[in-house]
């Protein structure tokens, strides 16, 4: 018995049940189906430009292809696995649609740089709304770094209390991350804009293409250079999930602070309700279940880099099927990236900040300690010394039970006899955060700048 499929002729039986379940790509590149028809519709319009197809097969082929994409968006078209991929549902449903003129369309590539271009188009729109949504998120960190920006709370090192910060300064920090996020999408598109169309199965092709009005078409900034190369490369698909998931390692780490903080012990944010669940059995319970989650899908994203680079490891030139293992991952890290941004973009805004609990955890903590031995180097004292006159002067306050800037002035006065009642200023958290008033810095006036500074937003 031959072989029905469209690249049957040289087969003398039906591929094996076992074998096509195995084989088939369509259960996940089905996806693809947009970009796919993007693709041959501008390589059927080039082919017509070069002479190679008559303009009524163009015209034929590009109705068609509407058609079926029109199909697709309203759930009629029945994909089968018998016909593989998503390449060959559509170019069958084109023959059974067109007829004759369908089977030209394949004339001059292969599915080799058909799925590179594919691909490239597909992660193009990713990064392009991924990076709206994280302008979006970038925004509200920032809206909520003004809204903040005199609210003092300790900032850690160790996760030990180390100086007072602003909250204001804490979600600039975030931002920053963000930010890097954004620039590290922005460059892997450079990369990702390239046309592949031309290089078909591995060695070009033998018609007088041009791939110029195909990139053209397409919004391509260019043509890749080498046919070997551009059949085998995912380089760009690697560098996308690598910026997923530095991004979801950013996210995790929120989602840990985040998570900190809503507990009753820190009780520094409350998270809005409609952003947690309860517990079926504990029913004083209000789980962060996002930043959870958050923080358990981060570990996706990495395993799909994982993935994508095993997958590419030693991989000779050119195309191997191999890379039909590409999609899953690829499409797993962004599904879950663009889910967690979007839902990070929501909730942010609705934090709601407990100012009393952040102030009272930095007082707490002698957090303006530092503050104390930087005064006592104003008055003359080299910062060794100093560090140690304040370290006694700690000791002392946590015997007694109290913060520094509660100690009475003859009590401190008793550690070092320069220290005057101006020393209160520098024991306050509100004097040590404004004290640190510079390019970079935690006070509230550089917060609020830094906040103003929209010109970083895009
Ligand atoms: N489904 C394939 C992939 O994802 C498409 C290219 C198939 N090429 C081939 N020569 N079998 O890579």
């Amino acid at each position: 018995m031959s072989n029905a499929k469209l690249w049957g002729g040289r087969f003398s039986e039906s591929t094996s049940e076992a074998v096509e379940a195995f084989s088939e790509s369509v259960s996940f590149d089905a996806r693809l189906w947009k970009h796919d028809i993007a693709g041959s519709k501008a390589h059927a319009r080039m082919l017509g430009r070069v002479g190679v197809l008559p303009a009524a097969d163009v015209e034929a082929i590009c109705a068609g292809l509407d058609a079926i994409a029109g199909d697709i968006e309203a759930g009629r078209f029945e994909w089968r696995t018998a016909l593989e991929d998503v390449h060959m549902n559509i170019e069958q449903a084109l023959t059974d649609r067109i007829g004759e003129a369908g089977k030209r369309l394949h004339t001059g590539r292969s599915r080799n740089d058909q799925i590179a271009t594919d691909i490239r188009l597909y992660l193009r729109d990713a990064i392009d709304d991924l990076v709206a949504d994280l302008n979006r998120l970038s925004e509200a960190l920032r809206a909520l770094a003004e809204r903040e920006a005199d609210t003092i709370m300790p900032g850690f090192t160790h996760l030990q209390v180390a100086q007072p910060v602003t909250f204001g300064h804490h979600m600039l920090a975030w931002r920053e991350q963000i930010l890097r996020d954004r620039d590290r999408l922005l460059d892997a598109r450079r990369r990702t804009n390239v046309c592949p169309l031309g290089a078909a199965a591995l060695a070009g092709t033998v018609y007088p293409i041009d791939r110029a009005y195909v990139a053209e078409q397409l919004g391509f900034d260019s043509v890749t250079a080498n046919s070997l190369d551009t059949v085998s490369d995912r380089d760009f698909a690697i560098e996308f999930v690598s910026a997923c998931s530095l991004l979801m390692v950013h996210l995790s780490r929120w989602s840990e602070e985040l998570i900190l903080w809503n507990t009753p012990m820190f009780g520094f944010v409350q998270l809005p309700d409609r952003f947690c669940t309860g517990s079926s059995i504990m029913p004083q319970k209000k789980n962060p279940d996002v930043p959870e989650l958050v923080r358990g899908k981060s570990a996706r994203t990495t395993g799909d880099l994982m993935s994508l680079l095993m997958l590419m490891k030693a991989q000779p030139l050119a195309y191997n099927r191999d890379n039909q293992e590409d999609k899953e991952p690829l499409f797993d890290a962004h599904d879950t990236t663009a889910a967690c941004v979007a839902l990070y973009a929501e909730l942010i805004p609705a934090l709601s900040v407990n100012r009393s609990a952040c102030r009272e955890a930095a007082i707490q903590g002698f957090s303006t300690a530092t503050d104390l031995a930087d005064y006592l180097v104003r008055k003359g004292m080299a910062f060794r010394d100093a560090h140690h006159v304040v370290g006694n002067v700690v000791a002392h306050a946590v015997q007694q039970g109290t913060d520094l800037a509660s100690l009475p002035l003859d009590t401190l006065k008793g550690f070092s006899a320069t220290i005057e009642s101006d020393v209160f200023e520098v024991l306050s958290v509100e004097g040590s955060v404004a004290a640190r008033d510079h390019v970079g810095g935690t006070a509230p006036a550089r917060v609020r700048a830094a906040a103003k500074d929209a010109s970083r937003e895009s």
